[in-house]
């Protein structure tokens, strides 16, 4: 029997859970024992394995969070880091390890591949979405459900007070929640670390809207454009507005995962599992239209996914 290992690593996302119990279950089904290493790359240091069964990964598919949990190591990027890492694998005859996560986990997920036999293989998993090649990550669409329901209710009562209200959603460096939050709750104005929008304009947008007779505004803004606090006052004195601030933070990294990203969490751990058992090496998993592919391990951490413009353009014209 082989081995296959799996850590989840970085910022958690919804659907994480969904992902290990598929490779899990599947990787059974194909002969190969799951290994679990818990808290992300710290667990490779310090070689927290867990068996992982069928049965044990029972009840977690519904979950937010990681049952294996995960973190942000720093030390783990030392090239004594990576050479710990490399001899934990061995250690555990790990035929193929699968990384679930974002950028910063692939980025490690590179630097150990070239110091070790075993195949690695990432699935995409942020609320960011900001993976390059795969047009979805497990749990943007949760964190993109969860941000439109909080902000649905910001709109009643922005409208019953005939208020602005600047919402701060995630994306510390990246502006894809932004937009698909923006759009899909008819905001006003959308800001993107992106793009750097001059705050003049937006107080134009704001005051002819007042003028069109637009009651209440909605500013959509990342968390990555810098300080919302500020634009918020800015915008009430420039504007004459009512304005109010709301952060909506971590609430968007948990609860249940949507029924989308349970499906593509499951998805993903199929075709993982596919890769390793078919011999390939350094591989992560992508969401092509409706394919679900994979691409060099290499070629994701080169690249930088870019924003759609034309949503932004289409928000604008919505939001007339
Ligand atoms: O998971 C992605 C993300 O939510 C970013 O949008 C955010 O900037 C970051 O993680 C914050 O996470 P932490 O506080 O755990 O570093």
């Amino acid at each position: 029997m082989k081995t296959l290992g799996v850590v989840t690593s970085g910022g958690d996302a919804p659907g994480m859970n969904a992902a290990i119990r598929g490779i899990v279950r599947i990787g059974y089904t194909k002969n190969f024992n799951v290994v679990g290493f818990e808290r992300g790359w710290d667990g490779l240091l310090k070689n927290t394995n867990r068996l992982l069964t069928p049965r044990s990964v029972s009840g977690i598919l519904h979950m937010g969070g990681t049952i294996i949990h995960t973190s942000r190591c720093n030390e783990f990027r030392t090239p004594e880091g990576i050479k710990k890492a490399s001899e934990t694998l061995m250690e555990n005859n790990i035929d193929g390890l699968i990384v679930i996560g974002g950028n910063g986990s692939f980025q490690g997920a590179l630097e150990l591949s070239k110091k070790t036999d075993a195949s690695i293989v990432g699935i995409p998993a942020s609320i960011d979405n900001d993976v390059y090649g795969t047009d979805e990550t497990i749990g943007f669409d949760t964190a993109v459900n969860t941000a439109v329901a909080d902000i649905d209710k910001i709109r009643d009562t922005a409208d019953s007070l005939e208020r602005l209200f600047v919402v701060e959603v995630m994306g510390r460096t990246r502006g894809f929640i932004a937009l698909s939050v923006g759009v899909a709750v008819g905001a006003e104005v959308i800001l993107v670390p992106e793009i750097k929008q001059e705050h003049d304009k937006i107080f134009r947008t704001i005051k002819e809207n007042r003028k069109k007779g637009k009651r209440s505004h909605l500013v959509i803004a990342a968390e990555g454009i810098g300080d919302t606090r500020q634009l918020a006052q800015d915008i009430e004195k420039a504007t004459g507005a009512e304005v109010r601030l709301s952060v909506l933070g971590y609430t968007q990294r948990g609860g249940n995962p949507t029924a989308r990203s349970r499906l593509l969490a499951s998805l993903f751990a199929e075709k993982a599992v596919e890769i390793i058992s078919r011999g390939k090496k350094n591989r992560v998993v992508v969401l092509k239209g409706s394919k679900i592919t994979d691409i060099e391990l290499e070629e994701t951490c080169t690249n930088e996914k870019p924003l759609d413009m034309r949503i932004l353009k289409l928000a604008r014209i919505l939001a007339t």
